[in-house]
Parts: C-alpha cells; structure tokens; sequence
C-alpha cells in the first residue's frame, strides 16, 4: 500500500524553522566512528556526505528529527538498558524490531556492536526512508537485516509485519509512539502486543516526547492531527488499556525528565502561546520507558 500523501502544508515548509539547523558543524564521535568504521567513509567526507542524505530526506517529510540531525544520536545506545539489550541479542540470538526504523541508523549502531544483523528487523512506512539508510551507511550489499515496508496501521491481511508475528524478543520505539493521537497510539501498542513473543521478558523500549500535562497537542508535522503527549502515569494507563484490550500484563517502567538538554525537546513549532524562549512548549520531556511482558 502506499504511503499518504504529503500534505501541503509540509510540502511548503521553508528551511529557516527553527526545527531545521543548516549547518553541521561537529559530528558526536559514536556516529563519526560508524560512518568512518562501519561504512568507510573518509574523515574529510563525513559531513558532506550527512548534508547530502539529509536534504534528501526532508524534501520528503521534514520530521524534526531530520531538520535536527538527531538521527546521529543513535539513541538506541543511550538507553540504560543497552548493554542488557545486546547481550540478549549476541548471546541468546534474540530478534529485535526497529519500530518507524526511518534511516535505521539504530539498526547499524546494533550491528556494528554485534549483533547479528539477520535477527534484526525494521518497520517503516517509506522505502525512500530505507534506501536513503542505505545511501548514508553504504551497506546495501552486505547488511542482511530486512525492512518491513508498511503501514502500522494496516490490519489487513497483506500487511508485511504479518510475517514477524509473535516473533519478535525485542520492539524498539524510538520518535515513534509520541506521533500519534491516544486511540492510535493504543493500536500501536496492540499491534506491539501481536508482534512480540508471547512469553515473559519480551520487551518494547523507547523515548519520545511527554509533558507534564498529559494531553492531546497539536501535532508539528501534521497540523490537522493531534499526538498524544504522555506523562509516567498517562503511560502506564494506556499499557493498562492494552493488557485488558489483549489479554496481557505488563511492566511498566517509565521516566520523564524535563532538564533542558533533553534532544527531543526541541520540536515545535513556534514561537506560539505556551513555549518558552527555545521554542520548547511547557512541560515538555523526555519520556523513557520499558514496557516487559509479565
Ligand atoms: C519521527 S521519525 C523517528 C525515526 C527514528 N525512530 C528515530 O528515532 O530517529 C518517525 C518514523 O516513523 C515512520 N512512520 C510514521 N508513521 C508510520 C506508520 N503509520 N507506519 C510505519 N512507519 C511510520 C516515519 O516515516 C518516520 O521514519
């Protein structure tokens, strides 16, 4: 099936928003060492070669994410549960999915720490996302991990996350969750539910924007949708929803931190009523959160 169209609005959408930095002019050493080590690109090349991927992608959809570099934090790696995650993947040979895998420059941040890149999925709406991954880490010929292209919300028949159902260990979440209204979000969290393992300890894990106030706010990359903004309490009823609606339990470990460095603060549009001078709306957060099967 394909993907919506863009809308108009996002199609005329101008590079000076605040979400969209022009310049880089550092490169943060972890995500240096993978396009120098893993993909082999010469030192002097590094930053040229991001500019160029970059402006591709948000010709496509502008998400923050792209506008703001953050793919190049490989936030997989900054998850305390990291080093639990790649040994289970090393070890036990256990599957991880990519969720709104974009790039999938988590799914290489994996491989290049060893994990087994054919026990490695992701799932993402748009191929240009995917080969535009390719593009940036030069390893279409040898990465053997496969992408699921789709629609999170096609229940149909015909959906390719069909193919992983009940067989996946581990679900990765990252910018994903937060950009959808309550409803939505639920059924991702059910399809969660499908796609994982059905046994104890299979986890799904992630960070996204939350709020103090937890609510429906205006959604940044589609203005005629909402996205639900969660705070830990919000979170865990919605997993408490989804147990009941599936017939599951489980663990919910979730944080919010609202110092001001967090990198998903700094999405919104503004300037507007309710944000502060930075453009972060109030009561903005880094939401994390560990959600295991009981
Ligand atoms: C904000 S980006 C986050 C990308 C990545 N996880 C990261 O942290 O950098 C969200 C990604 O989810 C994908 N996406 C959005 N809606 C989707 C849907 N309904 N089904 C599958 N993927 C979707 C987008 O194309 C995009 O690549």
């Amino acid at each position: 099936m394909a993907p919506p169209e863009i809308n108009s609005d996002i199609k005329a959408r101008e590079k000076d928003v605040h979400c969209y930095i022009a310049d880089l002019e550092t490169v943060n050493e972890p995500a240096r060492r993978l396009l120098e080590k893993y993909s082999g690109i010469p030192p002097d090349q590094v930053v040229p070669h991001i500019l160029e991927i970059r402006v591709r992608a948000w010709s496509i959809v502008p998400y923050p994410c792209i506008g703001r570099f953050h793919f190049l934090e490989l936030s997989i790696s900054l998850s305390p549960l990291y080093p639990t995650i790649l040994k289970r993947m090393i070890e036990s040979k256990h599957t991880l999915l990519d969720m709104g895998c974009c790039f999938a420059q988590d799914v290489r941040k994996l491989v290049s720490d060893g994990a087994p890149s054919e026990n490695i999925y992701g799932a993402e709406l748009r191929q240009e996302f995917i080969d535009l991954g390719y593009d940036l880490f030069r390893d279409r010929d040898t990465l053997k991990s496969k992408f699921l292209i789709g629609d999170v919300f096609d229940d149909s028949d015909e959906s390719e996350f069909m193919q992983i159902e009940g067989g996946i260990d581990i679900i990765y979440a990252a910018s994903f969750f937060h950009l959808f209204n309550w409803d939505d979000q639920v059924r991702v969290a059910e399809l969660v539910v499908r796609l994982l393992r059905p046994v104890r300890g299979s986890i799904v894990f992630g960070r996204q924007r939350g709020n103090v106030n937890p609510a429906e706010y205006e959604h940044m990359t589609n203005q005629r949708g909402t996205m639900f903004r969660h705070n830990q309490d919000s979170w865990k009823k919605m997993w408490q929803q989804v147990g009941k609606s599936t017939g599951t339990q489980w663990d919910v470990n979730v944080t919010l931190e609202t110092g001001r460095n967090d990198p998903d603060l700094f999405e919104a549009d503004g300037p507007a009523p309710g944000f502060d001078g930075n453009k972060r709306r109030n009561g903005d957060g880094s939401l994390r959160f560990q959600v295991m099967r009981v």
